[in-house]
């Protein structure tokens, strides 16, 4: 192994602790860990175990597996938990989601009963069309915030971890902006004790885990971490985090077909996308406060990979819209259509028609593995607060305020990738014409930047 930077071993359990383990996304991470563990089925989508990185210039090349390069954790350690506002056991509730076939959680189902959830913190103001059945009772909001502490520090101690990290996988929270309580983490605390209605519950979770020293990974498209307060208090304890909203499908061919678009220099008139989905999250989607927390976050990347400032002849007057229609028959299987109109030379239209026939968890459950494996590294590197080289996994990447957020899902590539390559001690790749001498000679004169 190529550990020049001295990062320390993966050595002992990881626990992971899951915000929704009850929910589509959780239980097909969780039985499909299981499966590949258990040699049932084969990581596919995941980057960290089937990922390479071409390390050396072209003329010699090795291609390490990224986790061969990097000491990321080993599946066999990954030990999980989590909580839940339904009491299911993972077996229960992965037959509810419908997600995976039966022959393929019967023969997990005993390690799938065995992980149960703990009491989520949850209220309904915040998502609307979901009842909380198995839920804590607490006088504040710090109180609550506590015993989700009381339960990070116990399940590390049970479960003999070196390590946790947390992720929300949990329901998409009603949509409401940063303000002054979440400016800092003075003002924060009071808020918590105030009861403040602008600090949700997942927003409780982050803190617990930050306190406790955790990492924390937002799967959803909820604020959540994504506030001064935590983002600072992230840094002062020295832990990475992460978010937000996983870029599986819509977005995520939109995040490739629009940087072609450009570079092309063709342009576009606008841009229809509508998606049929029937599973819970649907269903919670189909409140208008959580749609437009998603819609936020699905809106934002065609200005920002597009630039209609930069180029207002292409991109200045395009019409983006998004729908997302709860239609129980279509179960987790989304379905999505894009409709493009674009244009070209001297002005000429053209259309892209993309029907997406896709499963939303399918989707979602190798990121959550990689992100897992990938945050825990980032912590025994030492690295803290926002890890944009993270930003490859999430629609709308939490960023720090100075900064325009990259949604070019090959440039989010490149920047995971050098990091990577920086983090096992090599050179990252620059993809300049590192052969040639004349280059060359202008590269290390600075002729050429
Ligand atoms: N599947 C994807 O492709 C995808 C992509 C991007 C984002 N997401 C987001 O991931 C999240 C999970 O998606 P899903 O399809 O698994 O939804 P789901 O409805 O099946 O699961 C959500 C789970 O969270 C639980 N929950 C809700 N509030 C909670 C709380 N406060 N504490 C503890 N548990 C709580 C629910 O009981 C449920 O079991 C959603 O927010 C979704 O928008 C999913």
């Amino acid at each position: 192994m190529n550990n020049i930077n001295n990062i320390a071993e993966a050595k002992g359990n990881l626990g992971v602790l899951i915000v929704g383990l009850g929910g589509a996304v959780a239980t097909t991470f969780v039985a499909g860990l299981l499966s590949i563990r258990n040699g049932y089925g084969k990581p596919i989508g995941s980057l960290t175990q089937l990922g390479t990185l071409r390390i050396g210039d072209r003329s010699n090349n090795e291609f390490p597996l990224i986790k061969n390069f990097l000491p990321l954790a080993n599946l066999n350690d990954i030990v999980i938990g989590g909580w839940d506002i339904r009491a299911d056991n993972c077996y229960e509730a992965a037959k509810q989601a419908k997600v995976l076939k039966l022959e393929d959680l019967e023969p997990i189902s005993e390690e799938l009963e065995n992980i149960e959830p703990m009491k989520g913190v949850f209220d309904r103001y915040y998502v609307k069309n979901l009842t909380g059945t198995h839920v804590k009772k607490g006088n504040n909001k710090f109180e609550l915030m506590e015993q989700l502490r009381a339960d990070i520090r116990s399940f590390k101690f049970m479960n003999n971890c070196s390590r946790l990290v947390v992720i929300w996988c949990g329901s998409t929270e009603i949509f409401f902006p940063a303000n002054g309580i979440h400016s800092d983490l003075k003002k924060f605390d009071q808020g918590m004790l105030d009861n403040h209605l602008d600090i949700s519950p997942s927003m409780l979770y982050a803190y617990a885990a930050i306190a406790e020293g955790v990492p924390f990974i937002n799967g959803a498209p909820n604020l959540t971490n994504d506030v001064p307060a935590l983002i600072e208090f992230a840094k002062a304890q020295g832990v990475p985090v992460a978010g937000k909203d996983f870029k599986t499908g819509q977005t995520l061919i939109k995040t490739v077909i629009s940087p072609m678009l450009k570079a092309r220099m063709l342009g576009l008139n606008g841009w229809f996308s509508t998606n049929i989905l029937g599973n819970r999250d649907g269903e919670v989607l189909d409140d208008p406060g959580s749609f437009k927390t998603k819609e936020e976050s699905k809106l934002s990347v065609l200005d920002h990979i597009l630039q209609p400032d930069l180029y207002p002849l292409l991109y200045k007057k395009y019409s983006h819209q998004v729908r997302i229609n709860y239609y129980p028959p279509a179960g987790d299987n989304k379905e999505g259509w894009d409709n493009i109109d674009i244009f070209g030379w001297l002005g000429y239209p053209m259309q892209l028609k993309i029907n997406f026939l896709c499963r939303d968890s399918i989707l979602a459950a190798p990121i959550v593995l990689d992100l897992i494996l990938f945050i825990d590294l980032a912590a025994r590197v030492g690295l803290k607060g926002i890890q944009d080289w993270l930003s490859f996994y999430f629609k709308s990447p939490i960023h720090e305020k100075d900064k325009i957020p990259e949604h070019d899902l090959f440039i989010q590539q490149m920047k995971l990738k050098n990091t990577l390559r920086v983090l096992g001690g090599a050179k990252p790749v620059s993809h300049t014409n590192e052969n040639d001498e004349i280059f060359a000679e202008m590269e290390s004169e600075n002729k050429l930047f």
